[in-house]
């Protein structure tokens, strides 16, 4: 096991090169299963949760070869339909695998999905948009049973829009009869990359990103080279590392419309930002204003993945901020620890109101999942003194290299084994 070793204090200074988002490179792996034909997917960040996935491709029959930070996806002898709870329980994205299974071999079994411990996070969306294609579905012995004679195209309104449920919807219904249509969709920018992906593998996708979209089935899709979107929620913990402590930092490969609620935000800090097509330029003194209130939205508000490491830059803001998160239950794990370093932090439910002080401490600190330790490492690298932080297991699942990342901008921290 692992622990970072962190000497708060310094600023940061420099620019970081971007990795491919981890959610869009996840529903992407899922769907290379759509073709026979080899899929490519470039830029691939060496992270767990990517890892997760190809353990699942692999069970499923697929080839898997790296080619530097490229992924070659060959589905050609795909034979299994069925995913052991070994594997879903690792990755909350395995639940993304029911779309395409469906579309390929007619059935899925999956168990329910893993993933953060930052909610109940059901599947029922899911669920009840496949069985609008066609699909039957029972649940028994622990396992989701889906089967269909053939996936119909159907309208399919969704009580909320989520990105995953968008997702695999979309998944199943690029080779369904007919033409579906998604209303209430989702409007992430990884939606817009998925369908870009599909497209170029020959599929009839329309209007992601404007929360109703519309899929022409077709008979077969081809192979792709594909080069997916920036990770917006890596620059964003990137950009408030560098409000938080004060510098100046560039983030090169995701367009500012992806983060802006973030921007805004961070502006209202008094961050000064500068932005050029994919180019974001962040300049802060390290001594911030509070803002009044922050609440997490589905896009294009703020980002629920971003919650966590602004309510560490909010502990020594000046003044007092409410953060409410509206799309998870229990979001908040990190809170204690941030209290630990010495932060003034009162959590009631899906909210927290965090007055800010002077400074923080160091302290040794625990990770509970993946975008609460990054607002640990964000505070320490903020406190006075020497931090350390375990369980690096959850930030390895979606940040590749991080302590490197932040040690290239200036950040005094190393990974030691324990
Ligand atoms: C995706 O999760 C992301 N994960 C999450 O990122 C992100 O926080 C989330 O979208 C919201 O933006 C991936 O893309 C792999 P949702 P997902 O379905 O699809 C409820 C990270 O840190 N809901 O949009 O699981 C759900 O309980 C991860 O990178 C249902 O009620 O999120 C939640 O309250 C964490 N029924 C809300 O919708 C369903 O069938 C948003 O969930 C599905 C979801």
């Amino acid at each position: 096991m692992d622990k970072y070793i962190i000497n708060g204090g310094e600023k940061l200074f420099g620019s970081i090169e971007i990795q491919s988002a981890k959610n869009t490179v996840l529903p992407l792996l899922a769907a290379s299963i759509l073709t026979d034909e080899p899929v490519r997917i470039r830029g691939v960040p060496k992270i767990n949760d990517v890892e997760s996935m190809l353990l699942i491709l692999s069970e499923v029959g697929c080839k898997i070869t790296r080619k530097k930070d490229s992924l070659v996806i060959d589905s050609s002898n795909a034979v299994s339909h069925e995913i052991p709870t070994r594997l879903t329980k690792e990755l909350r994205s395995s639940v993304f695998m029911l779309g395409p299974l469906l579309s390929r071999f007619r059935r899925a079994k999956i168990s329910y999905p893993g993933g953060c411990d930052i909610g109940l996070r059901p599947i029922d969306l899911h669920l009840s948009g496949l069985q609008r294609l066609g699909v039957e579905i029972a649940e028994r012995d622990g396992y989701i049973h889906c089967e269909t004679q053939k996936l119909l195209g159907a309208e399919i309104l969704l009580d909320f829009p989520s990105v995953g449920a968008t997702e695999n919807i979309i998944l199943a219904a690029v080779k369904a009869d007919g033409i579906t249509v998604i209303r209430n969709a989702a409007k992430e920018p990884e939606i817009i990359d998925l369908q870009h992906f599909l497209n170029a593998m020959g599929a009839k996708v329309c209007g992601a990103g404007g929360g109703t979209v519309a899929i022409e089935g077709v008979k077969r899709l081809h192979g792709v080279d594909f080069v997916p979107i920036g990770d917006r929620i890596e620059a964003g913990t990137y950009l408030i590392a560098a409000a938080s402590c004060g510098g100046e930092i560039e983030t090169q490969g995701v367009p500012p419309e992806n983060i802006a609620a973030l921007l805004h935000k961070l502006r209202e800090n008094g961050c000064k930002i500068y932005t050029k097509n994919d180019k974001i330029v962040l300049t802060s003194n390290g001594a911030l204003r509070a803002v009044n209130i922050v609440e997490t939205m589905p896009f294009p508000g703020f980002p629920t993945d971003l919650q966590a490491q602004y309510t560490a830059l909010c502990t020594t803001a000046k003044g007092s901020t409410l953060v409410v998160e509206n799309l998870f239950e229990t979001r908040y794990r990190y809170a204690a620890e941030l209290k630990r370093m010495g932060a003034d932090v009162t959590v009631r439910g899906r909210t927290a109101f965090v007055r800010g002080v002077e400074r923080l401490h160091g302290a040794c600190v625990t990770a509970g999942d993946l975008r609460g330790g990054a607002a640990l490492v964000l505070a320490a690298l903020k406190a006075e003194g020497q931090s350390s932080v375990v369980e690096l297991s959850y930030i390895d699942r979606g940040y590749d290299d991080f302590e490197g990342k932040l040690r290239r901008l200036g950040a005094k921290i190393r990974r030691v084994r324990i």
